[in-house]
């Protein structure tokens, strides 16, 4: 079976994606130096699989490090790269760190692939490379906007770094995932996400105020030109997102590859306001949650969701969460953080 390396594995997307993985039959490593993730998270993973993944906990930012685990591991065909920073509002405030980190470490990856010859690259991309959308309903052709964040702009340039380095190198295939929103938890309860601080996405914001971990969430304006004044957005559930991971290495693995890097929007292609996310929250819930509207946040898209059709008719890839599962598993999540707070006590350093 072939080996995948899976970079920020210890993460959110990452460990659903290990999962997903080994339960199709593939040979996982990890690279994660847990400077935002719990290296805990490998005890769900092998609850849910029976497997130990090995982590090399190594900052992928130094080559030398990088190079040792190919030297290491000269067998690894694919690689899925999730490692990076992500959270907007700290990309603005500290633009550089951002650049460096997420620039750095995917150039040491692929000095990597061009000197082991990685027939197979996956990048962790996001719709956030669509800006503000003049329609809201996009395709992997829709022009890109100016990124909105510095994270938004480390994912543009991934993308065309990827896409000028493929064409250099032709034997090496890859394939960019654009993310719209991933939210819920692994059915099994074992894994899901761990925020850092104070969480900035919506659904983790929903979940820690209706469990007491925070006094309350506000809802960044309702004055905006949607059907409920509210933003749209496209809720994803993160074990579907994960299976997508599978089904592009299965791509890759297959040949099925035309040209040399290959873009797929990975969403349910359902938009879904802020306020109605938080009613199918509170219906599957019972839990009335405590909110109040605010002002607009800045950098706001105002509506965006997948036109999928292309991941659904090349990959395979058939979304089958909906909206109150998304949310059921969120909240067992947040439930089961609460009950076993010793769980993952030993949390990464918290944001500014
Ligand atoms: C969604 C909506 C908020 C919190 C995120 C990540 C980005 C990318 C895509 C991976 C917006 C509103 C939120 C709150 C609120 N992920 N909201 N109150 O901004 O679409 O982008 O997913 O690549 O990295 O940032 O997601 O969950 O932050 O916001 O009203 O307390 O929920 O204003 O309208 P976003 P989000």
């Amino acid at each position: 079976m072939a080996k995948i390396l899976v970079t920020g594995g210890c993460g959110y997307i990452g460990s659903h994606t290990i999962v997903d993985l080994i339960e199709n039959g593939y040979e996982v490593i990890c690279v994660d130096n847990n400077s935002r993730s719990n290296a805990g998270i490998l005890e769900g993973i092998k609850k849910i699989t029976g497997k130990s993944v090995k982590n090399y906990k190594v900052d992928l930012c130094s080559f030398d490090e990088t190079f040792a685990i190919f030297q290491e591991n000269t067998d690894i065909k694919g690689i899925i790269h999730f490692a990076a920073y992500k959270a907007v509002g700290e990309s603005v405030e500290q633009p550089l760190m951002y650049y460096e980190n997420n620039m750095a470490s995917l150039i040491n990856l692929l000095k990597c692939v061009q000197e082991f010859k990685t027939p197979w690259f996956v990048f962790s991309s996001s719709c956030t490379v669509y800006g503000n959308p003049d329609n809201s309903i996009v395709t992997e052709e829709t022009p890109q906007k100016p990124a909105e964040s510095p994270y938004g702009a480390t994912k543009q340039m991934g993308e065309r770094i990827l896409t000028d380095f493929q064409k250099q190198f032709p034997a090496s295939k890859c394939i960019l995932l654009r993310y719209f929103n991933p939210v819920g938890a692994h059915p099994s309860n074992h894994i899901g996400e761990l925020p850092i601080g104070r969480p900035q996405n919506l659904v983790p914001a929903i979940t820690q105020t209706a469990i007491g971990k925070i006094p309350g969430m506000t809802v960044h304006g309702a004055d905006y030109d949607t059907r409920d004044g509210s933003c749209i957005r496209d809720y994803i559930h993160v074990s579907d997102i994960a299976h997508a991971h599978t089904l592009a290495i299965q791509y890759l693995e297959q040949e099925k590859s035309e040209t040399g890097t290959e873009i797929f929007n990975l969403g349910t292609g359902n938009g879904v306001s802020v306020l109605e996310a938080i009613q199918a929250f509170e219906k599957v819930s019972g839990q009335k949650l405590n909110y109040e509207i605010g002002p607009r946040r800045p950098g706001d898209v105002v509506a965006i969701y997948a036109n999928n059709d292309k991941a659904k008719t090349a990959l395979g890839w058939a979304p089958k969460y909906d909206l109150e599962e998304m949310m059921s598993t969120a909240w067992k999540w947040e439930v089961k953080l609460k009950e076993d707070e010793k769980l993952f006590a030993t949390t990464p350093p918290q944001l500014n």
